[in-house]
């Protein structure tokens, strides 16, 4: 049995950094993962549910646990002196802690908040890149704004059934279960890979009418298909994002968030949601899109931006690009 510790270590030298530093950075992100679920597991007994009675940048309503997996991943941040800042969903602006940190944090502390108190699996995301600014001194705007390609670290805990921690470097997308009897991530799913056919498409069309013509086609074109198909691809959609990515990336699946007419941009945040689930998809042997270009090619231009989402086998995400993207697959 493999903890997630020892194969960080043994993966050292893959690393851009092999000082330890990123190494001890994935090792707090287990950390509070452990932190969260111990949290989570007892909310309805610890008086945990329900809504704070805050509000709070994204105009949201912030739940209990929202509040406290972010103040939990916070302190594990704040504590760790590779990390020199971080950015969450849950704070307005940057916040710098260690000034001779290397790295940058990001995180959703909490993804699919609507489901916490009605016992359907949420998560946690998080993105890591090397600071951009001068060592010593607080860390700026610019460090959080690299773009998804600059990203050196992304990934994700799933606290389901299990509690699991999936993450890559860009060597490869690894899983981890958490063993409470040990406390520990083991290793459980090395290597992972996304199958090349989709199984599985994940989206809310409660707001389909609004979507651009170019994507109401694919859609019907994917209802059309499985009229025929020998085994019709289902819908599944649980409405936490770490839920729906995590089932589609073992079992292949789309995943969609569009924008509409009110809200080009979608829902989703580019730098905490977008950029980390792109990558792992990515490296996982899929694609990612926003609708129009590669997801981890979209600019970063503001902390909590929005983008329209797209991810999954990478045929159907090109037969997808050859509606809204204009552009025969050949030329993707
Ligand atoms: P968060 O709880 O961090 O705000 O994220 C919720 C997101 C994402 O997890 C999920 O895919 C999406 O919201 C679901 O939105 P709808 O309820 O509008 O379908
Ligand atoms: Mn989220
Ligand atoms: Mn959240």
């Amino acid at each position: 049995m493999i903890t997630l510790e020892q194969f960080i270590v043994d993966r050292q030298q893959e690393l851009a950094d092999a000082t330890g530093a990123f190494s001890k950075i994935l090792r707090d992100i287990g950390l509070g993962a452990k932190l969260i679920s111990f949290y989570l597991r007892r909310a309805s007994l610890a008086d945990v549910l329900g809504e704070l009675g805050l509000t709070n940048i994204q105009g949201e309503s912030v739940q209990k646990l929202d509040h406290l997996a972010n103040t939990l991943f916070s302190q594990v941040m704040r504590k760790n002196p590779h990390v020199a800042g971080f950015a969450s969903e849950e704070e307005e602006d940057i916040v710098p802690t260690n000034p001779n940190g290397k790295y940058v944090v990001l995180f959703d502390p909490l993804d699919g908040s609507s489901n916490i108190d009605v016992g359907v699996p949420v998560g946690t995301i998080f993105s890591i890149y090397q600071r951009v600014s001068p060592a010593g001194e607080p860390v700026q705007v610019a460090d959080f704004l690299q773009g998804g390609c600059a990203q050196v670290g992304a990934g994700y805990v799933l606290y389901g059934t299990s509690t699991l921690l999936f993450y890559t470097t860009g060597q490869g997308v690894h899983g981890f279960t958490l063993e409470p009897a040990a406390g520990e991530f083991l290793l459980t799913y090395p290597q992972v890979s996304m199958p090349a056919t989709s199984q599985y498409y994940s989206f809310n069309d409660n707001q389909l009418h609004e979507w651009e013509p170019a994507l109401q086609r694919y859609v019907a074109d994917l209802h059309a298909r499985n009229r025929t198909a020998s085994k019709p691809q289902s819908l599944r959609y649980v409405g936490s994002l770490v839920a729906d990515f995590h089932r589609n990336l073992l079992k292949g699946g789309l995943f969609m968030y569009p924008g509409t007419v009110k809200k080009p941009e979608g829902k989703l945040r580019l730098l905490y949601e977008g950029y980390p689930m792109a990558w792992l998809t990515e490296q996982a042997g899929g694609k990612a899109t926003n609708g129009k270009v590669a997801l981890l090619e979209v600019p970063a231009e503001k902390i909590h931006q929005r983008t329209p989402l797209f991810l999954g086998p990478a045929s159907e995400i090109d037969h997808l690009l050859s509606f809204t993207a204009n552009v025969s697959v050949e030329t993707l």
